[in-house]
This record gives structure tokens, sequence and C-alpha cells, in this order.
């Protein structure tokens, strides 16, 4: 599909993969790399900003648009800022916090008015993140080998599978989870473990996951490695200080830390965390919200736009461990929650009883399939929240939620660009955008989070 800012040029013009250019930076496109044009042709230019002049590679050369990574920067643009740490996971660190977020203020506007040609609502300006670095509770590391062949556990280099940035301080995440880090790392490296090679299948050693309970201060590890065996007596030893640590065994070369074989190797197999007044169950299968500190935020905004008068029936689509819905709870009449993960709804189910709510219901679903049952089940509700996964709603979904007719729809988007089209099918079947507004979840980077109102007309 052609990129939608992007020309059509003639195969002479555009230039060959692994071509270097010399390019000037005009803007910054969704998704955050800044944008240049040749002869109307237009690059999108990885670890540039706008005012940027960079010498940069072609990484992907399309009929209408190239995707190219900056190596070297000539002219720095007036607004470029010096970046705190080599980090890959903080592209957005070289501009400074204020222009972040008017970017994606911008581009939330851009993507609604763009996609779903809507402009008639109210755009609330983006909230602030309250805290700019270490904000992170959960942080996905790779391992990896250097030039010595020495073990390193860090984040790829961008656009490297093949190449490891080891960080001795990962700004993104806070001091004790550094050192949880730092803990595995160094019982792998005492143990001369070696790092998976996707190119001969040789070497364990592929992910390590580290999450943890802002305000409970525990530290849940898993160490995800490929089938093969490990001294579990040891590993257990060396996770002292840690609440919990797992073992995952993947079969398979794709990067992922999804699915595999997990078992625990020492203390517990699942976090908790305090939010909003409420104590939440995490198990490590289950989504939780990687901002602790901006999640309370954002669920704040999502029952502020929902309006509740006390006698609604409520749904809570994708709703994980529980959490808008338990917020919810004591607002409404009624609270029904539905999510794909099993143990989330597990989390969800212990959670409710934790904290004393007996009006919500959790099961467990796929949102497409079980929809009309939940309907069937529940009665059709009042007020409907939604919080999908990057890729949104599929329009079966949409067609889902406009037969549930609920009078409101809290939609909780972490992706504009499929927010505002599934806004615009409701838009279509007779819901009204009101408001809308960004909150900043991630700092350093481009990612938007944006919590919308529509109301049936
Ligand atoms: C962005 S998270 C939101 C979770 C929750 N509302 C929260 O704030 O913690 C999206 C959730 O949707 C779930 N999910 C993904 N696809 C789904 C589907 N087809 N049906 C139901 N749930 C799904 C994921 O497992 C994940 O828990």
């Amino acid at each position: 599909m052609a990129h939608p800012m992007a020309a059509t040029s003639t195969n002479a013009d555009r230039p060959a993969r692994g071509a270097e250019l010399e390019l000037t930076v005009d803007s910054l496109a969704y998704g955050g790399a800044g944008v240049a044009r040749l002869d109307g042709y237009v690059v999108f230019v990885h670890g540039a900003i706008p005012g940027d002049r960079v010498r940069a590679v072609v990484d992907k050369r399309k009929r209408s648009y190239a995707e190219a990574r900056a190596l070297e920067v000539l002219e720095p643009s007036a607004e470029r800022i010096a970046p705190l740490a080599a980090h890959p996971g903080a592209p957005w660190q070289v501009l400074p916090y204020e222009r972040q977020l008017e970017a994606k203020q911008s581009q939330v506007q851009e993507a609604l008015r763009r996609i779903a040609r809507l402009d008639s609502y109210e755009l609330e300006p983006i909230v602030p993140a309250s805290e700019q670095w270490r904000y992170r509770n959960k942080l996905e590391y790779s391992f990896g080998a250097d030039r010595e062949g020495r073990l390193t556990c860090g984040f790829h280099a961008p656009g490297r599978w093949d190449q490891i940035v080891e960080l001795d301080d990962c700004m993104l995440a806070s001091t004790p989870g550094n050192a949880a880090r730092e803990q595995i790392v160094r019982w792998c490296r005492e143990q001369r473990l070696a790092a998976y090679d996707r190119r001969t299948g040789e070497g364990l050693l592929r992910n390590l996951v580290v999450r943890e309970g802002r305000r409970t201060g525990q530290l849940l590890v898993r160490l995800v490695t490929s089938t093969g065996q490990l001294e579990r007596a040891s590993l257990a030893a060396a996770a002292e200080g840690l609440h919990g640590l797992l073992w995952t065994r993947l079969d398979g070369v794709a990067e992922s830390t999804q699915g595999g074989e997990t078992e625990l190797i020492a203390g517990a197999d699942r976090l908790d965390e305090e939010l909003a007044g409420m104590r939440f169950r995490i198990s490590a299968e289950a989504f939780f919200q990687t901002n602790t500190e901006m999640a309370e935020r954002l669920y704040g905004l999502a029952i502020e736009y929902a309006e509740p008068h006390g006698s609604e029936r409520a749904y809570d689509l994708y709703c994980g461990i529980g959490t808008i819905g338990l917020l919810l709870a004591p607002r409404v009449a009624e609270v029904w929650g539905l999510e794909l993960v099993p143990e989330a709804i597990s989390d969800a189910i212990a959670n409710a009883r934790a904290n004393e709510i007996d009006n919500a219901h959790f099961f467990a679903g796929d949102v497409r399939l079980a929809l009309r049952e939940l309907t069937g089940r529940a009665g059709r509700p009042d007020l409907l929240v939604v919080d999908p996964p990057r890729a949104g709603l599929s329009q079966k979904v949409v067609r889902r939620l406009i037969e549930a007719a609920p009078r409101r729809i809290v939609y909780v988007s972490c992706n504009p660009t499929t927010l505002a089209p599934n806004a615009a099918q409701l838009v279509e079947a007779g819901y009204r955008l009101r408001r809308l507004r960004p909150v900043d979840m991630f700092p350093q980077t481009p990612h938007i989070e944006c919590v919308a109102l529509l109301e049936r007309r």
C-alpha cells in the first residue's frame, strides 16, 4: 500500500537500496521518522528531526517512498538537543520535550483530519508525562555478543537485528529495574551461556523481560531462551531479592517473548501493583500499561469521559486485568469485561475480589466472536469502553459495537491512525466524536496514546 504522504516517481528518480544520500529533513512523520524529499519523492529518515541535514543510507525502496537511516548529522537542526543516553528506545530524546508534545498533539489532529475527515470535536491539550525518564515498568532486553564474543544484553541497534546496544544504565528503567537485569546477566556470564544466534541456531539466551511494581517495589524477571537446559537450582539462587523469576523456552527463529513454555524458577509468577487506590495482581502473561504513573492519569481521563451517573451497564472490552472496569465499577451499576488472555481474566476476577467489588464480571474471549454472546447474556450496554491493541478494531468489530448500541463509547487508543478509521465508521453510523485528548505515556519516543469520547446522536 502506498504511504499516504508519498508521491509516485519513475524508477530512475528513486535511490537504490544501500545508496547513501545527503538529505534535508523538513517535518516529522507519524511513527517518528523525519521526512525529506528528493524532487517530490518522499524519504522517511529514521534518526533525523526537522531542520537536520544528514547523510543517510536507504534501507527500503518502494514505488512511492523510501526509508533511510541517518548515519551522520552534517548540519544539526536548531532544535536538536544533546541526547542524555545512547538508547535505541528513546529516538526522540534529541527533541526538546515541549516539541515532542506539540508533535504528538498535531499528529493526532492530523490523523483524525486526514483519515477520518473529522475536525469538529473538542481536541484537548496533551497531558504531559509526570516523568520524562525512568518511567517504564516493563523492559524487554535482547541478548547478543560483542566483537570479542562477550555476552551483551541491551536493545537492537536501529534497523539491525544482529547488533545489540548494551546499556549499563537503561534510562527508561528504574534503578532497581536496572539492578535486576544486571543480576541475571551476571549469572548468565558466570555460567558461560551464549546468546542465541539466529543464523546458526546455536546459543541459548534470547531475551530478558524485567517487570516492576512501581508502588510495591516487586520485580518479576523472565529469562527467555531457545530450547535447551539450564542449571535450575543455580538460577534460583541467582534470583535473590527478586519477587519472582520465570524461565520461558521458545522454539523458532522469530524474535518474540510470547508463547513457548514457561516455568517458575523462584518466588512468585506474578506481581502486584497499586493504582488509584486499588491493588492489582498482574500475571506474567497479562498486559499492563508500561507507565504506571501515567496509566493512572489515562484511566482517570477515561472515567471522566465516560460521565457515569451510577445507573449504567458498562462494558470494558479488551479489559486486560480489569483496570478500567474496576475503577469504573463504583460509579456504575454493573461492569462486564471481555479479554482474550485467560490469565488476565483470572487476574481481573481476583482483582475484583481483592478490592471488594461485586458488580464486575469478567470473561475470556475474542471480542470479534464473543461480543454478541455477551450482549445476549448481560443485556445491551449504556456505556462501552474499548482499549484495543495497536491494530485497532476491525470493521466487523465496529459493526458489532454499533449493534450493541451503547449511548457513549470511550475509546482508549495507542494508535491514532487506527482510532481514526474506527471513529469515521462510528460517525457514519450515527455517533458524534465529542472529545479527544492525547496522553503522553511514552516520553522520548514517538508513541501516542489518547482517549476519545463518541456519543450516539
Ligand atoms: C492495550 S491492552 C488494554 C488492556 C487494559 N484495558 C489495560 O488498560 O490494562 C489490549 C488488550 O486487548 C487484549 N486483546 C487483544 N486482542 C483481543 C481480542 N481479539 N479480543 C479480546 N481481547 C483482545 C490483549 O490481550 C490486551 O490485554
